[in-house]
């Protein structure tokens, strides 16, 4: 698709992987509008991009989408590209909690609930546009288990499952594209935790999906993803 005049959402685009996606998005000439919690994130992001623009919000909450799905529509009707890449992770050991299920629950919220709810929301806006994508941000850990994450693996792969298949409901619709990004680990405050320090660097990422979006290259996997695609 076009690299240039679209006007894109990031849901999470305050730091790490979505604020690297702005920025390079950005200096492309695309507006540019970023989501996340905390307003205080959100307007030092803003510093660092060219005229974009930021609704804050809580993606996992359904009152928080249903506003920013809103706004999008009646003030930013421009928006023909989402970037779903706000995601939840617990680091811990199963041996060590007793609320296991607690934490899936949350991370199932964030990362696979939320995002089929969102899109829905903004599926018919979308598809009357002449060009638009659906970008969702999964990762490596669809391809598996992590002990040190032993229950957001599989909230990725069912983000990775709805993908697939919202691709294949669109298909004959030459004007919606849905891609799905797979990071490996990426160096941001998400993957601390976890050696994140030995991650890429999330521009890596960011560069990945813009010659994606060039080539019409729906799965875009990133560094180690690759070896699960050839
Ligand atoms: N880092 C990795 O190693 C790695 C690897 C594979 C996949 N991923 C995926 O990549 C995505 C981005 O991760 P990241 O590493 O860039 O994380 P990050 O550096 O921690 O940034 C997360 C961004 O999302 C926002 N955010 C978090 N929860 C939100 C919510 N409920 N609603 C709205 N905004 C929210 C944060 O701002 P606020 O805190 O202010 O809300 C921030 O802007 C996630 O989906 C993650 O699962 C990351």
């Amino acid at each position: 698709m076009k690299t240039t005049g679209n006007t894109i959402f990031i849901s999470g685009g305050s730091a790490g992987i979505g604020l690297a996606m702005a920025k390079k998005l950005n200096a492309a000439g695309n507006t540019i509008i970023i989501n996340g919690r905390s307003e205080e994130r959100l307007q030092s992001a803003l510093k660092q991009l060219d005229q974009a623009i930021a609704i804050q919000g809580d993606l996992s909450v359904e009152a928080d989408r249903i506003r920013i799905a809103k706004e999008l529509k009646e003030h930013h009707p421009k928006v023909n590209v989402i970037i779903n890449n706000a995601g939840a992770a617990f680091s811990y050991l199963l041996s060590e909690t007793l609320n296991a299920h607690e934490k899936a629950a949350i991370e199932m919220n964030t990362n696979y609930l939320s995002v089929i709810h969102f899109t829905e929301l903004l599926l018919p806006h979308l598809l009357q546009k002449t060009e638009a994508a659906v970008v969702n941000v999964s990762s490596i850990a669809v391809f598996g288990s992590h002990k040190l994450v032993p229950t957001y693996g599989a909230t990725k792969a069912a983000l990775h499952s709805y993908t697939v298949a919202l691709r294949y409901t669109y298909e004959e619709e030459k004007n919606l594209q849905i891609y799905e990004v797979y990071p490996p680990l990426v160096n941001t405050e998400f993957s601390a935790e976890i050696g994140g320090a030995n991650g890429i660097p999330p521009e890596e990422v960011a560069d990945e999906l813009f010659l994606a979006l060039e080539k019409n290259q729906f799965d875009v996997p990133v560094g180690d993803t690759k070896q699960f695609f050839k």
